[in-house]
Formats: C-alpha cells, sequence, structure tokens
C-alpha cells in the first residue's frame, strides 16, 4: 500500500470524527494512585508508613476508551455500572468533564464501583488494593442497563464494547447490542476477555491481544503466521465476526478478515517505549472512530496502530488524541513521502 495515500485518506477521516457518534458498553474502572514517601517502618507489622503526599486518580476500562474516543473528537456516550460510593461518583464526575454521555451509566447499590488503588513510593509500587465484584448486576440495575442500552444502540454510528470480565457484560446484554445495531445499521468492536469467543457473537471486529488468543484457542501457543492465520480463522467461525485485530504489543498487529487468504500487518509504531497500559484501549477507541468517519477496516486499523504508537511513547496512561494523531500522520508522510 502506498503509504503516501494512506496518510491523505488518514486526513480525510479525521475531517469526519466530529461526526462520528459512538456508544461504549462495558466495564467501567477508576484507577487511583496513591503517591508518597516512606521514612519508617511500621511499629504494628513489617511494612513500610507511606505518608502520602497527593492522589490521583484517571478512568479505566470502559471509561478509557470513551476518553480516547472523545479526545479525538467524536461523540461519545457510556454505558455500564458503577456502585453507590465516592469512586462511583468520581467516574460520573471525570466523564462529564469530558463531555461523555452517562445516561446509561447504572448504579448497583449492592456493588463496589470497580477501583484499583496503587501506593506508590519514591517511583515504586508497594501495593495495589483492588475493589470490585465480578457478580452480574442485580436484577433490577441489569434491567435498567439492558433498557438504556437498547435505546442508546440503535442511534449511534457504531457500539464499543469493552469487557474486562468485571460483570457489565452479559450475554443477554451483548445479544441486545448485536440485536439493535443490526437493525440500524452500526457496527459492533468487541475488546474481549471472555475466551468462548460464542460470547461476541454478530459482533463485526473482535480486537483480542496474544495472549486472549491464545486462551481462545484453548491454550493454543500462536508460534509463527500460520498459527496466527489459523487460530484467527478459528475465532471467525467461533464468532461469526468479519474480522479478528490480534493486537501482538511490540510486534504490531494482524488482521485476519473473512474471506481472505492472508492476513494483513501491520508492524509496530513506537520509536521508544515508556508505558504500555492503556494501549488496546486506545486501540479500539481508534479502531471505531476511524470506522465510524467511514474508513475500510484496513485503514482503521493502521490509525489504531499508529495511536497506540504515540501512547506507549507517552509516560502513564494517556489518551491519543486528534493532535497527536495529526502530528504522527505528518511525521510519517515526511519519513514516506511518497504521495
Ligand atoms: N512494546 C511495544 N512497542 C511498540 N508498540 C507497542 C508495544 N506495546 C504495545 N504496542 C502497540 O499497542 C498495541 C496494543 O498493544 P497490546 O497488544 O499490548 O494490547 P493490550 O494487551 O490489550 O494492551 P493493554 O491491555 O495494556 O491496554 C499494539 O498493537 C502496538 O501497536
Ligand atoms: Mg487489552
Amino acid at each position: 500500500m502506498n503509504d503516501g495515500d494512506f496518510a491523505a485518506r488518514a486526513f480525510g477521516y479525521m475531517e469526519r470524527f466530529p461526526s462520528c457518534r459512538l456508544l461504549v458498553v462495558g466495564d467501567l474502572m477508576l484507577d487511583e494512585y496513591v503517591w508518597g514517601n516512606v521514612r519508617r517502618i511500621s511499629p504494628e507489622a513489617p511494612v513500610p508508613v507511606v505518608a502520602v503526599t497527593r492522589d490521583t486518580r484517571v478512568l479505566g476500562g470502559a471509561g478509557n476508551v470513551a476518553v480516547n474516543i472523545s479526545a479525538l473528537g467524536a461523540k461519545v456516550a457510556v454505558a455500564g455500572l458503577i456502585g453507590g460510593d465516592p469512586s462511583g461518583r468520581a467516574i460520573l464526575r471525570m466523564l462529564k468533564g469530558r463531555r461523555i454521555g452517562v445516561a446509561g451509566v447504572v448504579t448497583d447499590r449492592n456493588r463496589p464501583t470497580t477501583t484499583k488503588t496503587r501506593v506508590i513510593a519514591h517511583s515504586q509500587q508497594v501495593v495495589r488494593v483492588d475493589r470490585e465484584k465480578k457478580e452480574p448486576p442485580d436484577a433490577r440495575a441489569g434491567d435498567a442497563l439492558r433498557k438504556c442500552v437498547r435505546a442508546a444502540a440503535g442511534e449511534v454510528d457504531g457500539v464499543v464494547l469493552s469487557d474486562y470480565r468485571k460483570g457489565a457484560l452479559s450475554r443477554a446484554l451483548v445479544e441486545d447490542v448485536v440485536l439493535a445495531a443490526k437493525r440500524s445499521g452500526a457496527f459492533v468492536v468487541a475488546d474481549p476477555k471472555e475466551s468462548d469467543f460464542s460470547f461476541y457473537r454478530g459482533c463485526t471486529v473482535i480486537t483480542p491481544n496474544k495472549s486472549e488468543t491464545e486462551a481462545a484457542l484453548g491454550g493454543r501457543e500462536l508460534a509463527d503466521d500460520v498459527g496466527i492465520m489459523e487460530g484467527g480463522k478459528a475465532l471467525l467461525r467461533k464468532s461469526g465476526a468479519k474480522a479478528i485485530l490480534i493486537t501482538r504489543g511490540e510486534e504490531g498487529m494482524s488482521l485476519i478478515e473473512r474471506g481472505r487468504k492472508a492476513f494483513f500487518h501491520i508492524p509496530a509504531q513506537a520509536r521508544q517505549v515508556f508505558d504500555v497500559t492503556g494501549a488496546g484501549d486506545t486501540v479500539i477507541g481508534t479502531l471505531a472512530v476511524g470506522m465510524g468517519a467511514g474508513a475500510p477496516l484496513r485503514d482503521a486499523a493502521l490509525l489504531s496502530n499508529i495511536a497506540a504508537g504515540v501512547v506507549v511513547g507517552e509516560v502513564g496512561t494517556v489518551p491519543i488524541t486528534i493532535e497527536k494523531l495529526a502530528g504522527a500522520l505528518r511525521l510519517r508522510k515526511a519519513i514516506h513521502p511518497s504521495g
């Protein structure tokens, strides 16, 4: 493919990002960081005492996918679960602050908001404290979530399922999304955690990473290109999807499409890698915005790989933005000035 031509097409898609409307359905999470110093060992137990200097919080999971989409300039709403606690209220506040729609955020008073708290002293993680309940929501919250999703899924260009197996996504909810999307002509892309891919039946594209792909294949290792192709084909059959986009960390990503004999491989972009957390959220968010802007699947995948290359070169979980994506495209065009 002519790279210069791709850059020109990409700028065309980017002009249409603002008119793209997406819904993210999945597991909302809060990532908390407690920063401090250690000067002594506790007299109570052989553990360090951390004197806290500051706290920071960022949206994780489905919330982070929505943040990426919003920062690309597209319109986005989320649907998922929070508990009736301060973490849940923080998630709502942070979503609203980024103009992400929250009509589909349902409070289940019988569960804690999924929260991961890291205590960091002198740049070292001391401990991580998780609050979560992975079970499905109570009946009232579950019904409310299905109702919100059914109403919203028919009114967008595409739906993103952000599954972290924390209880928001059930088979019934995925079926609702697929049905509503089919009726309205919207696409559905899924970032999977469940290893039984029949769970995502009817989705348009599924984006497992390497270990999720191997788990979905019953533990079979993706040793070489033949393994990728055959594994991808098996998952296409299992899910009925149009394509499987396997993200392969420093090896980039491979797109296996229904009806094509060879897969489309995209090498990783990053020059320097600082922090790969959240790269998967950037991939699925950018893929969805690209598809919503009318890009063919291969171009949307190319865009998502460029976006992931940008965010892994930054410290912390940072979203891609339209400006950063444009900058990376200009740089590519300068390196490959073929069009
Ligand atoms: N070490 C790396 N070097 C270059 N690019 C990388 C690296 N790690 C990730 N990427 C980019 O990010 C994309 C997604 O990464 P990966 O396959 O690790 O997803 P993931 O495991 O779902 O990520 P996470 O769960 O941490 O968000 C890759 O396809 C690639 O473009
Ligand atoms: Mg992931």
